[in-house]
């Protein structure tokens, strides 16, 4: 497999192969690029329906069948848990928890990339995982931290570091597996989480393909919603005019509003959160494998083979969107001639049945952020037309730096 040394001359090769193969092509000898918005669509459909978990360890190797477990039963589980979650109060604490990160970085000069993961990961964890001691919950967020300062640094970490996180690896899934056993036995009380209703399926599930289940909400908070509130503060600090548009609009809503109707309480806050989403899409690329044969224009894909999706290319896709590299959120008024041609061609949150199933939170989240900025903190940035985006596993700002104070 042949991979360009710089992920952002990757992108920009895959983007123009893009344009001149109509979004199907060979990246390389083994994976196939699938940026064709409804072929992308048709292949995700297809190859997770029906999709089953692997059998538990302890019956492969005594090679017998595991109770069947399908994935749509585990992200129905999800959805159930997260619906049940979108309460005023669960709303009003995930505020808080940004609060207070936000508050202790006050009056200093930050690093604001890292500062939005900070803020993200330690709001969400709770939702993910809560009732941790403060031991644990360091532990946990340290291997997401790592996990991710391995994929957006410019100069991953050689074998020690790599080391290293293995060895703090082992110990979070420790702290995972611990935590479920407990909450089962009784020792350890039940908690409002997406880790709990898991409990109660374990004795079906088995410890290890739950600790896969947790592991997959905890890489899901640990990335993608740190990087797009980095770039959501990256166009607000670019933007003066929308800063005012923003300002203006969420003087007088309460932030609660957001979680029943987003465009409703706050639309020009919405347009602006899914135009960000647009530009600046985590992650980057995602790698798939095949359990079917798709015939895809003069190609085909054979079971097994690999292939790549990307909600980037397809949002930077000038066949479907007119100014792609233009950051505007009025494209997304309704009836904009430059808007989303359909819904296959805006896909921040990939797509179905493997969809993200904390959308709907991460748009809460983001448009918190903005109220944030806009009625409790200052932010100040030198110069922000400075700032660059690298494109590494996710689009990340660099030398983004800047000063939060309080109003
Ligand atoms: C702006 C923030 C976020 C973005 C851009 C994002 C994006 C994505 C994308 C692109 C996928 C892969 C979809 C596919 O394979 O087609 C995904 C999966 C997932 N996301 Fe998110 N996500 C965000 C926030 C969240 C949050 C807040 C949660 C949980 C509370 C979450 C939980 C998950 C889970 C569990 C999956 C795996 C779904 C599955 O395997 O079936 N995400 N996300």
């Amino acid at each position: 497999m042949t991979t360009p040394q710089h992920p952002e001359d990757f992108l920009s090769s895959m983007r123009l192969r893009s344009a001149q193969e109509d979004g199907i092509f060979w990246v390389d000898d083994q994976r196939l690029g699938v940026f064709e918005p409804e072929a992308a669509r048709h292949v995700s459909a297809t190859n997770w329906h029906r999709f089953v978990m692997q059998d538990r360890l302890v019956d492969l190797v005594r090679r017998r069948r595991s109770p069947e477990m399908r994935w749509s039963r585990i992200r129905s589980t999800w959805l159930t848990r997260l619906h049940a979650l979108a309460t005023a109060e669960q709303h009003g604490l995930l505020i808080e928890r940004m609060e207070r990160v936000l508050d202790a970085s006050t009056g200093h000069d930050t690093d604001l990339t890292m500062l939005m993961q900070d803020v993200v990961l330690r709001s969400l964890l709770p939702v993910a995982l809560g009732g941790l001691t403060a031991a644990e919950a360091d532990l946990v967020r340290r291997d997401l931290e790592m996990k991710l300062s391995r994929l957006v640094s410019p100069t991953p970490g050689g074998v020690l570091h790599h080391l290293r996180h293995v060895a703090v690896q082992i110990r979070a899934g420790l702290v995972v597996r611990r935590v479920l056993r407990e909450r089962a036995r009784g020792r350890r009380g039940r908690e409002p989480d997406l880790a709990d209703p898991f409990v109660d399926l374990l004795p079906e599930l088995g410890m290890d393909r739950a600790l896969d289940v947790v592991t997959t909400v905890l890489t899901a908070i640990g990335g993608p919603p740190g990087t797009a509130a980095a770039s959501l503060l990256y166009e607000f600090v670019r933007h003066p005019e929308w800063q005012d548009r923003l300002e203006a609009e969420l003087s007088t809503v309460d932030p609660v509003e957001f979680r029943t109707a987003p465009t409703r309480a706050a639309p020009v806050t919405h347009r602006f959160v899914k135009e960000t989403l647009r530009m600046w899409s985590p992650p980057l690329l995602l790698v798939r494998r095949s359990s079917f044969a798709f015939d895809l224009g003069k190609t085909r894909l054979e079971p097994g083979q690999w292939y790549l999706l990307s909600p980037h290319l397809i949002h930077r896709d000038e066949r479907v969107w007119e100014r792609p590299d233009v950051f505007d959120p009025d494209r997304f008024l309704p009836g904009a001639g430059h808007g989303p041609a359909d819904r296959a061609c805006y896909v921040p949150f990939g797509w179905a049945p493997k969809k993200c199933v904390g959308a709907n939170l991460a748009v809460v989240q983001l448009m918190a952020l903005c109220h944030l900025m806009c009625t409790r903190y200052r932010l100040t940035v030198e110069r922000p037309e400075a700032v660059t985006m690298a494109l590494r596993f996710a689009p990340v700002p660099e030398d983004f730096r800047g000063r939060l104070t309080l109003r």
